[in-house]
């Protein structure tokens, strides 16, 4: 058919239009976690507008499905992931409470608001209690179907798993999910996974296996590397260790064909004075690392090439969140904007796509808050294990105080000061003594169900110290 001229350079732009809308869709940027912990943090429409127009981020995580923040996005073309909340998981099974659900929660705001994923609660394997884990696919599917029979295509449904699923992760190829999670809770979740075409999700925090031996590696700096001696892949950070962890033990249970995401990654910029690792540089470090490994879509050395959907945690410091003072300075920004430091996201200044990591240029002077002492003295405290703790009740206390960000068990992982002798009640100890210091050494910071008491005399031994 023969076009008039004109309509030939209307179809043409049409063509153009559409070209760069796909162009732009598929040049997509890394997200950010938008936690809201703060009671100093500026309302979500100028965050909305801020990130629109002075950054590259294009995608955001909730940690909940705000309304506000929802409405706030609209139109703004930044794709937006919500999270419901773990209670909700046992009700979302029931057909018609999804439904209920997504039209009181998602509908109103959508397609308006780019939603991209309804993350089905939080790490659920890693909290428990077991009647969220028992009921989470369940969940899922009953919650895609609701999406779909409302009419919203296109919607991912899926949950962020704490890497606490991982038995082991060094050296990947020895990786696998623990057994008791991965047949019975992670295969069905998989299964739906591979069904729906959405990702598996994992939170991936190289910042919890940082050592200072292992720093280079952690923080993506030049280093030698570690040879994974199965597969003869060299592997120079933690990230692609982790990633690879969790490849390698999907496709050992015959779901490597689902794709990763990553919920959350990211480093404090600020700690206690028992928080060494919690500096500027380290967090410019590791986000830019990030940020440029992202933009180069190297992928893993056993998923070349592959480019994972990833949210870094998070987008501001935020002054409420419990916890040492590494929990509240793992933003990218301070609550009016300023950058705490450049990772390469802000639009018109040097930090674009492929330019090298900056250096990190921290905009606030002054010196972090004065950390507050403890207040004991002479008459210093531990918390350790009591003598009747079983192993199986010692080890859900590594497990609780490891995925706490901001409690860094570094030292009791292989190569750490602190990681002989090996043994679970040694490092069990070690782990409730860091959690009862790092949370103002009350009894009950020590009181781990029962199975943590407290001592005066220094279980510290050798170049092993505890906290105190
Ligand atoms: C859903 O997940 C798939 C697989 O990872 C991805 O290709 C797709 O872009 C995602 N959809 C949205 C809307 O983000
Ligand atoms: C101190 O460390 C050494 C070396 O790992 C170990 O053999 C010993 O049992 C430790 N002592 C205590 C009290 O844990």
């Amino acid at each position: 058919m023969e076009f008039p001229k004109r309509h030939s350079l209307i179809s043409f732009l049409l063509f153009l239009s559409t070209f760069i809308v796909q162009h732009f869709a598929a040049v997509n940027s890394v997200g950010v976690n938008y936690g809201t912990l703060g009671n100093n943090l500026p309302p979500p429409a100028q965050v909305a507008q801020f990130l629109k127009e002075k950054t590259t981020i294009d995608r955001v995580k909730l940690f909940d499905v705000n309304p506000d923040i929802l409405l706030a996005f609209a139109g703004t073309g930044i794709f937006v992931a919500v999270t419901v909340p773990n209670g909700e998981i046992p009700n979302l099974v029931n057909k018609k409470y999804a439904r209920r659900w997504v039209g009181d929660n998602i509908k109103p705001f959508y397609p308006q608001t780019k939603i991209n994923y309804v993350l089905v609660g939080n790490e659920v394997l890693h909290w428990g209690p077991q009647n969220l884990i028992d009921n989470l696919v369940g969940a899922m599917r009953s919650l895609h179907n609701a999406l779909i029979r409302s009419g919203i295509e296109g919607v991912n449904v899926t949950t962020a798993h704490a890497l606490s699923i991982l038995e082991s992760s060094d050296p990947p190829s020895l990786a696998k999910f623990r057994p008791g999670w991965d047949k019975g809770d992670l295969a069905p979740i998989l299964q739906f996974l591979r069904q729906t075409k959405s990702p598996f999700m994992v939170n991936p925090y190289p910042y919890f296996g940082y050592s200072p031996e292992k720093a280079d590696f952690a923080l993506f700096k030049p280093n030698p590397g570690v040879t994974d001696k199965f597969t003869k892949k060299l592997y120079t950070n933690m990230f692609d260790q982790l990633i690879d962890s969790v490849y390698t033990s999907m496709k050992k249970l015959g779901y490597g064909d689902v794709d990763i995401a990553v919920g959350e990654t990211g480093w404090a910029s600020a700690g206690e004075t028992f928080e060494p690792k919690c500096t500027i540089p380290n967090a410019a470090s590791y986000n830019g690392g990030l940020v440029k490994k992202y933009n180069q879509g190297a992928g893993t050395p056993l998923l070349p090439g592959r480019k994972f959907e990833t949210y870094i945690f998070a987008l501001f410091n935020e002054n409420l969140k419990p916890g040492s003072l590494a929990e509240r300075n793992f933003g990218l920004f301070q609550p009016d904007f300023t950058p705490v430091y450049d990772v390469g996201i802000m639009r018109g200044t040097a930090g674009v796509p492929d330019q090298p990591v900056p250096t990190p240029t921290p905009s606030v002077p002054t010196p972090p808050s004065p950390v507050p002492k403890p207040p004991t003295q002479g008459n210093k405290k531990w918390c350790v294990p009591k003598a009747e703790a079983t192993d199986a009740q010692l080890q859900s206390n590594i497990d609780y105080v490891c995925s706490q960000s901001g409690m860094d068990c570094g030292p009791i992982q292989a190569n750490g000061a602190c990681f002989n002798p090996n043994t679970v009640r040694a490092h069990a100890s070690y782990a409730m003594n860091s959690w009862y210091q790092s949370k103002g050494r009350n009894n009950f910071d020590c009181d781990f169900s029962g199975t943590g008491a407290i001592t005066s005399s220094d279980p510290s031994n050798g170049s092993c110290s505890f906290l105190s």
